[in-house]
C-alpha cells in the first residue's frame, strides 16, 4: 500500500469516525431513554436511599423480592369492616355543556365536576367505579387522602386500568377531616383536564359545627374557560347577615390560582389540614398550587352586604345578595411559613433527626425522553425513565430537600401521606405547622419538608401538571420490601400519566 493510498483512506475514514464518535453518545442517551414496551415502576430509574442513618442500601432480606416482600395490592383497608358511606360512580366520554359551549370531555354520573364525596371523620368510605364509555380505560386517584396503597387509583402502579364495561371497588378510610378531591390516574392530563374528577369532603363527626354555610368549589378550567363547579363566571351562595360561611376551594387546574375575598377572612385549612390559631387578615391572597386547597373562613357583614371570594381574575363566588365589583388583587400572597402559630403539642415527630435526607432537584436539559429529542424535565439530573426511586422504610422520618432551577413552576405532589414544610428559601417556619399534599414550588426556590414514612407501598411523587407529568416528571417513593404486579409501558392498557 502507498503512502498516497493510505492517505486517501484516512480521508475517508476519519471524517466517519468523527461521527461516529459524535454519534455513539447520542445513540447511547437516544437509547437509555427508551421505555420497554411493558415494565413495573420498581425497575424503573435507580434507587435513591437518601442520605442519614437509616440511609442503608437493599440488605436483611429487605429488597424487592426478597423473601417476605409485600405486595402492593394486599395493602387495603380491613376487608371485613362495612362501609360507612357508598358510592356509584360511573365515568363516561361526553360532550360537556360549558357555559353554552360544547366541549369534549368526560363525566362521573353524567356530570363534571362528578358528585362530592361527604364522610365523617373515621368512615369507611367505598365508591364502587363503572367504566361506561372510556375507551382507554379510568382509575380513580383520591388526591390528598392517604389511603392504603391498593387503593391509590394509580393505573399502572396500584392497579390496573379498568377498561370499558369493568369495575373497580375502593375502600379506604378517611381519617381526617377536611377538603379533598378525586380524579382519575390513567392518562391524567387527558381526563383530568377533561373533567374526571370531583369534591371529597370529609366533616367532623355530626357534622358541620353550628349553622356555618358550607361551600365547594371546584375550579377547573375547561377547554380555556375557567369555571367554579363547571359554571363560568360567578357563583352564587345565600348567606344571612352575620352568618359564617366556609369555602373549601379546590384547584384541579395544572397552574397555581390566587384566590382573595373581597373583606377579612382566615386562612381556616390547607390541603384538608387546619391551621393553628389562623389569625383575621385581609388584602393577602393565598396562592393554592395546582392539586391543592385552601379552606376560607368569613362572616358576613351585619349590615346586609354581600362578600365576595375571588378565584383568579374569571371567577369568584358571592355570598349573599347584591352586587359588589371584583376588589383588586392584593399584591402580596399570604405568607404560609408564618401564617398561625405553632401546636404547642409538636408535629409528633422529631424532622430534626431524620433516618434519611433526599434531594429531589428539578431541572431542565436537553437529551432523549421516550427516544424524542428535546429540552426535558429533570429529577437531580436524570430524565424520565432514568430518574431517582426514593427507597424507605417504615417509620423512617424523611426529609426532602426540593429545588427548581427549570425556569418554571412546579405544584408537587406526593402521594399517600402529607408532609409539613419546614423552611421555604432557607428561611425555618414559624406558624401553624403547615402540612402539605401539593406544594408550589417556583422557579429558583427550595423548600425543605418532612414526613413520616407510616403508609407502606409505591407512592407518585410527581409534578402536577399534568402536561409536565406526561413529560415525564414523574419519581416514586417505594418502601423496601414491597413489590408491584401491576406494568406500564405501550404494550399494557396503563398509562397513569
Ligand atoms: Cu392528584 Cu398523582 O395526583
Ligand atoms: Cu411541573
Amino acid at each position: 500500500m502507498t503512502g498516497a493510498t493510505t492517505r486517501r483512506r484516512l480521508k475517508v475514514l476519519l471524517p466517519i469516525l468523527g461521527a461516529l464518535a459524535l454519534l455513539a453518545p447520542l445513540v447511547f442517551m437516544w437509547q437509555a431513554s427508551l421505555v420497554p414496551k411493558r415494565f413495573t415502576v420498581q425497575e424503573m430509574g435507580y434507587p435513591d436511599y437518601g442520605v442519614g442513618p437509616g440511609a442503608h442500601g437493599p440488605g436483611s432480606g429487605h429488597g424487592p423480592g426478597a423473601a417476605g416482600s409485600v405486595s402492593v395490592s394486599s395493602l387495603t383497608a380491613d376487608p371485613a369492616r362495612p362501609a360507612d358511606k357508598e358510592y356509584d360512580l360511573t365515568a363516561a366520554a361526553a360532550t360537556l355543556d360549558i357555559g353554552g359551549r360544547a366541549v369534549p370531555g368526560f363525566t362521573l354520573n353524567g356530570s363534571s365536576p362528578g358528585p362530592t364525596i361527604e364522610a365523617e371523620v373515621g368512615d369507611l368510605v367505598e365508591v364502587r367505579l363503572r367504566n361506561e364509555s372510556v375507551p382507554e380505560g379510568v382509575a380513580l386517584h383520591w388526591h390528598g387522602i392517604d389511603v392504603p396503597n391498593a387503593m391509590d387509583g394509580v393505573a399502572g402502579v396500584t392497579q390496573d386500568a379498568v377498561m370499558v364495561g369493568a369495575e373497580f371497588r375502593y375502600r379506604f378510610v378517611v381519617d381526617r377531616v377536611g377538603t379533598y378531591w378525586y380524579h382519575s390516574h390513567q392518562l391524567s392530563h387527558e381526563q383530568v383536564i377533561g373533567g374526571l374528577l370531583g369534591a371529597l369532603v370529609v366533616q367532623p363527626k355530626r357534622g358541620p359545627v353550628g349553622n356555618a354555610v358550607e361551600v365547594v368549589a371546584v375550579a377547573h378550567t375547561y377547554a380555556g374557560v375557567k369555571t367554579l363547579n363547571g359554571q363560568p363566571g360567578d357563583q352564587r351562595v345565600a348567606a344571612r347577615p352575620g352568618q359564617s360561611v366556609r369555602v373549601r376551594l379546590i384547584n384541579t387546574d395544572n397552574g397555581p390560582i390566587e384566590v382573595w375575598p373581597s373583606g377579612e377572612y382566615r386562612a381556616l385549612a390547607i390541603d384538608g389540614t387546619d391551621v393553628h390559631e389562623p389569625g383575621v387578615v385581609r388584602d393577602y391572597s393565598v396562592t393554592v398550587t395546582a392539586g391543592g386547597r385552601v379552606d376560607l373562613g368569613l362572616t358576613m357583614p351585619a349590615d346586609g352586604s354581600p362578600l365576595r371570594v375571588q378565584v383568579s381574575k374569571g371567577t369568584a363566588v358571592i355570598l349573599g345578595t347584591g352586587d359588589l365589583p371584583a376588589p383588586p388583587q392584593p399584591v402580596e400572597p399570604l405568607n404560609l411559613l408564618a401564617y398561625g402559630t405553632p401546636r404547642p403539642e409538636g408535629l409528633g415527630f422529631d424532622p430534626n433527626q431524620p433516618d434519611r435526607t433526599f434531594e429531589y432537584s428539578i431541572g431542565r436539559r436537553p437529551g432523549f425522553v421516550r427516544g424524542w429529542p428535546g429540552l426535558w424535565w429533570s429529577i437531580n439530573g436524570h430524565t424520565f425513565p432514568n430518574v431517582p426511586m426514593f427507597m424507605v422504610r417504615e417509620g423512617d422520618v424523611v426529609r426532602m430537600h426540593i429545588d427548581d432551577n427549570s425556569g418554571e413552576v412546579h405544584p408537587m405532589h406526593l402521594h399517600g401521606h402529607h408532609a409539613v414544610v419546614l423552611a421555604h428559601n432557607g428561611v425555618r417556619a414559624t406558624g401553624s405547622p403547615w402540612w402539605v399534599d401539593s406544594l408550589n414550588v417556583r422557579d429558583g426556590e427550595t423548600y425543605d419538608i418532612a414526613f413520616v414514612a407510616d403508609n407502606p407501598g409505591v407512592w407518585m411523587d410527581h409534578c402536577h401538571n399534568l402536561e409536565h407529568a406526561a413529560d415525564g416528571m414523574v419519581a416514586h417513593l417505594m418502601y423496601e420490601g414491597v413489590t408491584t404486579p401491576y406494568t406500564i409501558g405501550r404494550g399494557t392498557p396503563n398509562h397513569p400519566e
